[in-house]
Parts: C-alpha cells; sequence; structure tokens
C-alpha cells in the first residue's frame, strides 16, 4: 500500500479511538490524521492531550451524520483511509435511550459510506487505491451457551439495542461493497479495555468506585464471560487490516482471553489492594462488591475464534490479561484527574439513576 495516506479516523477522541489516533501517530508518520468527533458525553478533547495539530494531525468537531459536512470533508482533505470508530457504545445506555444508537450507528454510517461512494467512486477521483474500515463488534453474533466460538461466519443474532444498531450498519457496509464495489473491509472485535475508557464500562467503573469506596454493582450472579482484549492489540490489528487486510473481508480480533465478570472484578480490586494498600475501613476491596438486578436481555457469553486474523495477516494478541490489567490499574492510578473530569454531571445522573 502507498504510503502519504491521508486517514479519516471517526469516533477519534473516544477510548478506543483515541488509543488509535496516539498509535498512528507514533507508527505511521507519513499519514495524515484527520480526527472527526463529536464531543459527545463519551468523546473528551483530554483523550489527546498533547497531540498538537499541524501537516500531520487535524481536529474536526462535527456529527458523521452531517452529510454535507461529510461529503465536504472527503473532498477537501482528498480521505483515502477511513477508520470508523465512532458510535454509541454503552449497551446499558441502548436499553434506556435507544434512539442515538440508530441514529448514530446507523444512519451516521450510511451517511459516511455515502460521501465515501461519493468521492471515490466519482470519474474525478485522483487518488490512491481508496479503503473504508468499519470497526464493529463481536456482539452482533448475539450470545453463546457454554461452549463454541465466534468465527466470520457465525450468523448475525444481535440482541441489544447497540449490538443491533451496529449489526445494521455492518450490513450496510457489506451492501456497499455488493451494490457499488465500494472498497470496505470489517473487523469484529471483543471487549477492550485499557487507557482512556470511559467509566461507565466494567473495568474502568471498577477501578473508580473500588478507589472511592463506593459499592461494585455486579449484574446478575456475575458469571457471564467476556473475552476482554488490551485496547493497543486492538489498535495494533486494526493497522493490519488496514494496510494489509482484503477489500470485502470481515476479520474477527478478540483476546484468546475469556472471564466471568467476578473474575475480573476480583482482580481489579486485588490488584489495587496491592499497589496502594487496603482501603481505611481495613476490608479488602473485594467486599464491595454487590450484586443488583441483571441488565435486561444480558448476553451470557462472547469468545472470539481469531484464528483467520491470525492465518490471513500474522496478527495475535500480545498483552495477557494480568499484564494488560496491570498496565491500565497503574494508567487510571496516574490519571484519577482525568477519570474525576469525565465524569460530569450528565454521567452522574444517568448512573444514579441506574444505582440509586
Ligand atoms: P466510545 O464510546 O469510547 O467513543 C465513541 C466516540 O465516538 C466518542 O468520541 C464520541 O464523541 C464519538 N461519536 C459518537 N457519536 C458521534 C457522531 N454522531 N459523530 C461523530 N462522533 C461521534 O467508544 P469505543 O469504546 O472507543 O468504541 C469505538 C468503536 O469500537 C465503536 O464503533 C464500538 O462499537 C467499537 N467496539 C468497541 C468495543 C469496546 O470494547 N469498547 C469492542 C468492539 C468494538
Ligand atoms: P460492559 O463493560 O458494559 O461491556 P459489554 O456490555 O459491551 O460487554 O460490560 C461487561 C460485562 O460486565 C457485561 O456482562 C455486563 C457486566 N457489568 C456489570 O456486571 N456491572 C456493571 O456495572 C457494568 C457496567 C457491566
Amino acid at each position: 500500500m502507498e504510503t502519504n495516506r491521508r486517514i479519516l479516523v471517526t469516533g477519534g477522541c473516544g477510548f478506543i479511538g483515541a488509543n488509535f489516533v496516539r498509535l498512528l501517530l507514533a507508527h505511521q508518520p507519513d499519514w495524515r490524521v484527520i480526527n472527526l468527533d463529536k464531543l459527545t458525553y463519551a468523546g473528551n478533547l483530554q483523550n489527546l492531550e498533547g497531540v498538537v495539530e499541524g501537516e500531520q494531525y487535524r481536529f474536526v468537531k462535527a456529527d458523521i451524520c452531517d452529510a454535507s459536512a461529510m461529503e465536504a470533508l472527503f473532498v477537501e482533505e482528498q480521505i483515502d483511509l477511513v477508520a470508523h470508530f465512532a458510535a454509541e457504545s454503552h449497551v446499558d445506555r441502548s436499553i434506556t435511550g435507544p434512539a442515538a444508537f440508530i441514529q448514530t450507528n446507523i444512519v451516521g454510517t450510511f451517511t459516511l459510506l455515502e460521501a465515501a461512494r461519493k468521492a471515490w467512486l466519482s470519474d474525478t477521483w485522483k487518488g490512491n487505491d481508496p479503503r473504508f474500515l468499519h470497526i464493529s463488534t463481536d456482539e452482533v453474533y448475539g450470545s453463546l451457551g457454554d461452549t463454541g466460538m465466534f468465527t466470520e461466519t457465525t450468523p448475525f443474532d444481535p440482541r441489544s439495542p447497540y449490538s443491533a444498531s451496529k449489526a445494521s450498519s455492518d450490513h450496510l457496509v457489506n451492501a456497499y461493497l455488493h451494490t457499488y464495489d465500494l472498497p470496505v473491509l470489517i473487523t469484529n472485535c471483543s471487549n477492550n479495555y485499557g487507557p482512556y475508557q470511559f467509566p461507565e464500562k466494567l473495568i474502568p467503573l471498577v477501578f473508580h468506585n473500588s478507589t472511592t469506596g463506593k459499592e461494585l454493582p455486579i449484574y446478575g450472579d456475575g458469571k457471564y464471560v467476556r473475552d476482554w482484549l488490551y485496547v493497543k492489540d486492538h489498535c495494533e490489528a486494526i493497522v493490519e487490516v488496514l494496510i494489509k487486510g482484503k477489500i470485502g473481508q470481515s476479520y474477527n480480533i478478540g483476546g484468546n482471553n475469556e472471564k466471568q465478570n467476578l473474575e475480573v472484578v476480583t482482580l481489579i480490586c486485588d490488584t489495587l489492594d496491592k499497589k496502594i494498600g487496603l482501603p481505611v475501613s481495613g476490608a479488602p476491596r473485594r467486599e464491595l462488591i454487590t450484586f443488583v438486578k441483571d441488565r435486561l436481555g444480558h448476553d451470557r457469553r462472547y469468545a472470539i475464534d481469531a484464528s483467520f486474523i491470525r492465518e490471513q495477516l500474522g496478527w495475535e494478541p500480545k498483552v495477557t490479561f494480568e499484564e494488560g490489567i496491570e498496565k491500565t490499574v497503574d494508567w487510571y492510578l496516574a490519571n484519577q484527574d482525568w477519570v474525576g473530569s469525565v465524569i460530569d454531571g450528565t454521567y452522574l445522573k444517568y448512573y444514579e439513576k441506574m444505582y440509586g
């Protein structure tokens, strides 16, 4: 693939997007990175503190649903790569307020696909061979029982408004391949964790609550299983797919790391007890665990078979779960100001509504 790419990263101020922008700026010095983000509650400019605008990087505050802004940006910047992260991403919010998920995840993805189609499939396109990578989730495949794993050919069976909106967007992306020959790729990844994750998701929520003496809400029996992947590993996989992936292909990305929620929560508590000592109460942090009402329609188990991407592109996760949790806890301990500042009034109101 040619160098001197001009990549549009949508949602680059969110958790994975910010890690991805940082990775690109460090490892792809020939690429111009245009980070487009609406700055919703989940998007934070602080996630890219220290990143300076200039020849290599530009930030654009915009909504991916704004068709004229998207079309103009493709032309103005001669975008030839897209890494599309922007989304509403939290399952619990999709249960209490699904409309934003339909708008951003479905209509927004459609709007971007249209902008790419108009720019890249026009007779006047003179840029590099373009590629549109849509970043999606393993949740599109539904829920597993005790055995089995999701492969690239597992039929879609989304069960929450979030996963249904992501599955819809995956279908749209595929439709643009088959109908228009738009050069698209898709990645379906398992649960990420690491720096800059908004403290409404399980791992940063447990960090925040257990360092501030709050209860650790465990939905249902806590035996739900997720396949956890360190965010840098995910970002590296995305770069591989962008550069070497086969047009039209979906790639499953996972951590080979299935854990029950209770195991995850107790590991964070114990790691914190070791690193910063027991809280003033003298009780281990795991005693803050509180079983609460289950999530509606809670998917029991996700597990990714990531052998295809390993065989085709040579990618596999490098960071073990124990190392990843250690790095993540260290990062959150060193960045408690960040945690405080992203938990704004809006988030707290939502949190209080959920947990009282
Ligand atoms: P996030 O919620 O942390 O960040 C989403 C970003 O998108 C935010 O910066 C937000 O401001 C921006 N955004 C939202 N609506 C927008 C709009 N209409 N226009 C422009 N920007 C908008 O999400 P994340 O966890 O970083 O996830 C990124 C992507 O990866 C999502 O598409 C998600 O479905 C997918 N994914 C996430 C995980 C995970 O574990 N977090 C796993 C697999 C796939
Ligand atoms: P989450 O981080 O919201 O990711 P996802 O729903 O996309 O998998 O949740 C991870 C798991 O943790 C999921 O099984 C729900 C559970 N969970 C809790 O038990 N308590 C919580 O407070 C949260 C946020 C999640």
